[in-house]
């Protein structure tokens, strides 16, 4: 087809995909380029801009690596992280939520007994972690699969320093046949994600904040249930309803119990969903 103008050429590349094989990737694909399309007829897209647009996702492929993942910060601040999660994690009431997985886990990291300290050096003060995985019924989960990660009182990961090579805060670890886990790590803070490459710039153009409130990550898989990806939340973290990803659910907070002897106590239940 030729002289395809604004109107017309939309149906002309949906049509030449209409021979895509894989039905999914037909579906998702002709939405994408419908709503791309429309995209740019609604906001009268300028030639300047689009280039604009091109500039700032090759900035963000060339801010890309094995350890920044800036694609996916880039996801996570749109908010298309957690949309992505709700629509995949619907659970019935009772289980624990899922939330963005982040650009901080680290495939393979160290498998620790129960009881073990993964601080490994990372800074901060010492925190007690402990409770159960449970399924919906009540029944315990032994030997749930947990990994765990977090950033240390600076707010810094330790794949953020330019010269990691040890695992700091993070860890593995196979649940007690009550289902019951415990470790002591660190006393993480609340962090702005990094902010020195495109998504920076376009939080500081969108007059965004970059902090997200104190958490611990956890993934957490067992046969037979759903996997959870999730975090929980430091509860009073002056944070909690403006994280710059949007991943804070209400039944994720807990509190960070100081004792006595000036360390601190983490005590929560994740409810599994069956698979
Ligand atoms: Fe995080």
């Amino acid at each position: 087809m030729r002289n395809l103008s604004e109107d017309t050429i939309t149906q002309e590349v949906l049509d030449r995909i209409a021979g895509t094989k894989n039905e999914r990737t037909k579906e998702v694909l002709s939405e994408l380029i419908q709503h791309l399309h429309d995209f740019a007829r609604k906001v009268r897209l300028t030639e300047q801009e689009w280039l604009q647009g091109i500039e700032f996702l090759t900035a963000v492929g060339h801010k890309t690596d094995e350890k920044r993942h800036e694609f996916i910060l880039l996801s996570d601040t749109l908010g298309l992280s957690m949309l992505t999660v709700c629509i995949n994690n619907s659970k019935p009431v009772g289980c624990t939520e899922a939330t963005v997985f982040g650009p901080f886990h680290v495939p393979n990291a160290p498998e620790f007994a129960l009881g073990a300290d993964i601080a490994n050096g990372a800074k901060g003060s010492a925190c007690h972690v402990s409770g159960r995985v449970l399924g919906l019924k009540g029944e315990a989960i032994e030997n749930a699969h947990m990994d765990v990660w977090q950033a240390d009182e600076e707010g810094v990961y330790d794949v953020q320093n330019p010269n990691f090579t040890e695992h700091r805060a993070r860890g593995i670890f196979r649940t007690a046949p009550d289902g019951s886990y415990r470790f002591t790590t660190v006393v993480g803070e609340s962090y702005p994600i990094p902010t020195d490459g495109p998504v920076g710039d376009m939080l500081a153009a969108t007059g965004r904040h970059p902090w997200r409130p104190a958490h611990l990550h956890f993934k957490i898989t067992a046969p037979g249930y759903q996997t959870l990806v999730t975090h929980v939340f430091r509860e009073g973290d002056k944070y909690l309803d403006s994280d710059a990803v949007f991943g804070v659910r209400e039944n994720l907070i807990a509190p960070w119990t100081k004792n006595a002897d000036g360390e601190f106590s983490l005590k929560y239940d994740f409810i599994l969903n069956r698979a």
